[in-house]
């Protein structure tokens, strides 16, 4: 249980907030490529500031703001432009800076332009997602956590716009017991809700109700908290519970399975909506091509009541929380010492921040940045594959490449097999 003000410290994302500005320190994705190639201008909603997000016909990202400086027409309608983005109502210009290029019915000998510019912020574009950061300056390096350096891997990423505050998401990334409840016995209930009764779907879910927490830890790591958990049957040599995988501070977790990782982002919109992004490596098997993407494969996830995937599960009960979870009447449980872990680490890493220093994860380094490392338990290869399997996985529905990833990991699983490879013991 927390008092209302330091629950308003934790939520509350706009400039000046404590919380605000701890989030500054970092990047945030505000795009896919696949987004931008379709409409290379989309308006941005990213810690409580409205933007634009832009890419010129010269290929150059720019994130400026959402109003053009002279009356105020939003630039979300803006035209791209070789030298940036035109307004469509007078027809000035801004480069990615935010400075005014063009003012075509004034007079240029009054060099009005030049005293024009919009608040700008950086963009970067890596590993198919364009990402932005508003603090302060120096600006730091756009982390290359490893699963947006790798290459040669299959990426999916699936997103959906939630209507609740950031946190409460992000939460669950150190809450481990959920999973018995929601992916478990609330899983099958779905299925009975959407009258699915085959054998392979039920087990599923099933599966999550079998694996009953023995003991769940959690530990600070140098890149947030890593979550060990031993379930009913495994030994204490399981990969789970002494690797286990992380959440990576701020608004990451990284969670994985045979043949794939998954990094779940938190982007905070505002107070009351988050942006998530399901972002999906699969590897391929020995001598499989990837097959080619000009774009990564993206596309928005539902909310839905009764959700068959696991994701929809967590993400159907997030914004029931409320728009911003109410802390001051929760009564946490024992189990929920890894939410009380996380909420003392953003309390520690506010204050380095309000006393002028980096707070984790912060990288300044371009050979630490070069390839992030992130230790999580091995997985193995993916040695088997039923084609369909991924209808109730991560990132949900509306994946618009099902068949083409079927068939890849089809054929993954069966190249793994016939290299002799075997799964490590769990
Ligand atoms: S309002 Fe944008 S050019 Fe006039
Ligand atoms: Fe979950």
């Amino acid at each position: 249980m927390l008092t209302a003000e330091m629950n308003e410290r934790l939520t509350r994302v706009g400039p000046g907030t404590p919380m605000g500005e701890l989030l500054r320190r970092y990047w945030f994705p505000i795009a896919t490529d696949q987004e931008l190639a379709e409409n290379p201008v989309k308006p941005v909603r990213l810690l409580g500031e409205s933007l634009t997000l832009f890419r010129d016909l010269s290929g150059r990202l720019g994130v400026v703001a959402q109003r053009c400086a002279h009356r105020g027409v939003d630039l979300r309608h803006g035209i791209p432009q070789a030298e940036g983005l035109r307004c469509i109502y007078h027809g000035w210009m801004y480069d990615t800076s935010g400075q005014c290029v063009e003012q075509p019915a004034e007079a240029p000998e009054h060099g009005f332009k030049e005293r024009v510019k919009l608040t700008s912020y950086p963009a970067e574009a890596l590993g198919g997602l364009i990402w932005t950061y508003l603090g302060p300056e120096p600006v730091p390096l756009l982390p290359r956590w490893d699963i947006f350096a790798y290459e040669d891997v299959f990426r999916v990423v699936g997103t959906t716009g939630i209507p609740c505050n950031w946190l409460q998401c992000q939460e669950n990334s150190v809450d481990t017991v959920h999973t018995e409840y929601v992916h478990g016995r609330f899983g099958v209930y779905v299925l009975e809700r959407l009258g699915i009764t085959d054998p392979a779907s039920v087990a599923r879910f099933q599966r999550f109700v079998d694996h009953h927490h023995a003991k769940i830890d959690f530990k600070p790591v140098k890149h947030g908290i890593q979550k060990l958990r031993l379930t009913e049957g495994q030994t204490e040599e399981s990969a789970g519970w002494t690797i286990g995988h992380p959440l990576v501070f701020p608004n990451y977790v990284l969670i994985g399975q045979a043949g794939h990782r998954e990094f779940q982002i938190r982007v905070p919109v505002d107070d009351t909506h988050t942006w998530h992004l399901t972002y999906t490596v699969f590897f391929p098997g020995p001598g499989i091509e990837v097959p080619p993407h000009e774009t990564i494969p993206t596309f928005e996830v539902p909310i839905r009541d009764y959700p068959d995937w696991v994701l929809g599960q967590d993400i159907r009960a997030w914004p029931s929380q409320g728009e911003i979870a109410d802390r001051t009447v929760e009564k946490l449980a024992e189990t929920d010492r890894g939410l009380i872990m996380f909420r003392k680490m953003l309390q520690d890493q506010m204050k380095i921040v309000e006393d002028g220093g980096d707070p984790i994860n912060v990288f300044r380094d371009p050979e630490e940045n070069r390839f992030i490392e992130l230790e999580m338990e091995d997985y193995g290869p993916l040695m088997h594959y039923t084609p369909g399997y991924l209808k109730h996985q991560n990132p949900g529905p509306l994946n618009t490449v099902a068949d083409e990833l079927d068939d890849f990991l089809g054929r993954t699983a069966e190249a793994w097999r016939a290299s002799g490879a075997t799964a490590p013991a769990h």
